[in-house]
């Protein structure tokens, strides 16, 4: 079955990375020279989603501006010659047959209520989610996580949540799964739920794996969302409505191949510019020699 609709989750307010987020979403900050939102749209259109759309709220029309077309941006790069550059601009707006739109959400009231917000445009059909903090870099040998996690939803025909396993000390920033089979092998890429907790300490987690911001649901996680029940933080939780779908349907934890960065988070994001960086052959000459300097420095 195709996956025709992402929804990626863009209102929230970006408190881990004041003050810069105070007037730019946190979206729109740059690995490298692309911004986050930018990662996570083409992941979502080499998956083949064709409609991408981003639950909003107030101060962020700069994310559908960055999509959108300059023409005043365009006219002057061609006057220039700098047809390279304006390549580059143009290729930003969605490809034929493809669409990027937004719905808002008009109070902070959670990830789970953000998703519910994008019911009417996603309808009764399987769709899938995309959290732009969770930057996930594949190799040029390996799909995109998206990607991967559509073959595994055509496989297994049921809600796939991508999964890592992180130390035990930190399953209080993350949902959990709690596996069908508690002795999960580190060689096992499919993981039964049996249910999710948000946020949980360490001492109770049912595991440490850690859900990760790529989703592909079905669509009666709506209904389950609607009910509104708030749960950690007073929020209304997708993991939570994720943890009572179980009670109809099959879920699956889905180990992916790939690295993330936490670029909610200082630190995670520095990574990410570093890593992204030293791929980049024309930067690497250049950024090499400036690290093995700074690393003699901190040694
Ligand atoms: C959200 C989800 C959490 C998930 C995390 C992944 O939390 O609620 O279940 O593990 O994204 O990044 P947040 O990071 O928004 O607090």
């Amino acid at each position: 079955m195709r996956i025709h609709t992402a929804v990626l989750p863009v209102a929230g307010l970006g408190t881990r990375f004041l003050p810069v987020t105070k007037s730019i979403p946190k979206e729109m900050l740059p690995v490298v020279d692309r911004p986050l939102i930018q990662y996570v749209v083409e992941e979502a259109f080499s998956a083949g989603i064709e409609q991408v759309v981003l639950v909003s709220s107030t101060g962020k029309a700069v994310l559908e501006d960055h999509f959108d077309s300059s023409v005043e941006l365009e006219m002057a790069l061609e006057a220039k010659g700098k047809d390279e550059l304006l390549q580059l601009v143009r290729d930003l707006a969605p490809p034929a047959g493809r669409s990027i739109s937004s719905v808002r959400q008009s109070a902070p009231l959670g990830l789970g209520h953000a998703v519910l917000c994008a019911w009417p445009i996603v309808g009764n059909k399987p769709f899938a989610v995309l959290l732009p903090d969770d930057f996930i870099w594949t190799d040029d040998n390996t799909p995109s996580v998206l990607t991967q996690m559509v073959e595994q939803f055509n496989k297994l025909e049921a809600s796939v949540v991508a999964v890592m396993d992180v130390s035990p000390s930190q399953t209080n920033l993350y949902g959990v799964i709690d596996p069908y089979n508690p002795k999960v092998d580190d060689s096992e890429d499919i993981i039964r739920a049996k249910g999710f907790v948000e946020k949980p300490s360490p001492d109770v987690a049912p595991s440490n794996l850690a859900v990760i911001g790529r989703y592909i649901l079905t669509p009666e996680i709506f209904p389950l969302l609607a009910n509104g029940k708030k749960g950690a933080g007073g929020e209304i939780q997708l993991t939570d409505a994720i943890s009572a779908l179980l009670g109809q349907q099959s879920v699956f934890g889905y180990r992916f191949s790939g690295t993330r960065y936490d670029c909610g988070d200082k630190i995670g994001f520095q990574m990410a510019n570093i890593a992204l960086s030293l791929q980049r052959s024309e930067m690497r000459s250049e950024l090499l020699p400036f690290l093995r300097e700074q690393l003699a420095r901190w040694n």
